[in-house]
């Protein structure tokens, strides 16, 4: 499942991995685990060079329940420190450097390997699991988009959001390694105009589809 921010992946995922009884991993929390670490050892984020010297330092650890992921940074709970401002300003600095994606990539890959998940991310089906059974790539409106975010981050406004958020996905389209782009043979779903029940159930019906023809 890739798709840029508040394109809905991670209800989105989360519902079909529940659906299916399959377990979920967010590989954006994995980026934001590493830029949280980054920020907390002091690492200058504008030198990619620094970034890339200690990328292979921190221990990132993600739990699959799709009712309860974790993630964990050398032992530390990390799950609410990765949503808050700071991180989400930093990150896409983070997973524009190659030797992070490399580190994450790999790690992505290890789990997904011992058995059927879900996961969403930005490069699942262009990098990480070119050989998905499916491959859903998630869109909405701009306005869309910032609406849903603004609703779950307190104290921040539309247009503020979509501002952010249009800096961030420029960045996280052009960079020269692994950008955000559709998958050769991936779905294009379009959520401005439907429901989370209607989009889970759409992905469901593509699983249904696919396996049958598998
Ligand atoms: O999905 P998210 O907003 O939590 O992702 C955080 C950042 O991580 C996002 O700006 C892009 C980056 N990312 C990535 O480069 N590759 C992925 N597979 C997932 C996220």
């Amino acid at each position: 499942m890739d798709g840029p921010s508040g394109s809905g992946k991670s209800s989105v995922s989360r519902g079909v991995a529940r659906a299916l009884g399959l377990r979920y991993l967010d590989t954006g929390a994995m980026y934001r685990a590493m830029t949280w670490w980054m920020l907390r050892q002091g690492v200058d984020l504008a030198d990619p060079a620094a970034v890339a010297a200690r990328c292979g330092e921190p221990r990132i650890e993600s739990g699959t329940d799709p009712d309860a992921p974790t993630i964990h940074v050398d032992g530390v709970d990390v799950a609410g420190p990765i949503r808050e401002a700071a991180v989400t300003a930093a990150v896409s600095a983070v997973a524009a450097v190659p030797e992070v994606r490399v580190r994450l990539v790999a790690l992505q890959r290890e789990i997904a390997g011992t058995g059927d998940i879900v996961l969403e991310g930005r490069d699942i089906g262009t990098v990480v699991c070119p050989d998905a059974t499916v491959k859903v790539y998630l869109t909405a409106s701009a306005e869309a988009r910032a609406r849903r975010r603004s609703a779950e981050v307190a104290g921040s406004t539309v247009a503020a959001q979509q501002e952010a958020m249009a800096r961030r996905d420029a960045l996280d389209s052009t960079r020269k390694t692994d950008p955000l782009s559709m998958a050769a043979g991936a779905v294009e779903l379009d959520t401005t105009a439907l429901s989370l029940d209607e989009v889970i159930a759409e992905v469901l019906r593509l699983v249904a589809e696919r396996r049958s023809s598998e």
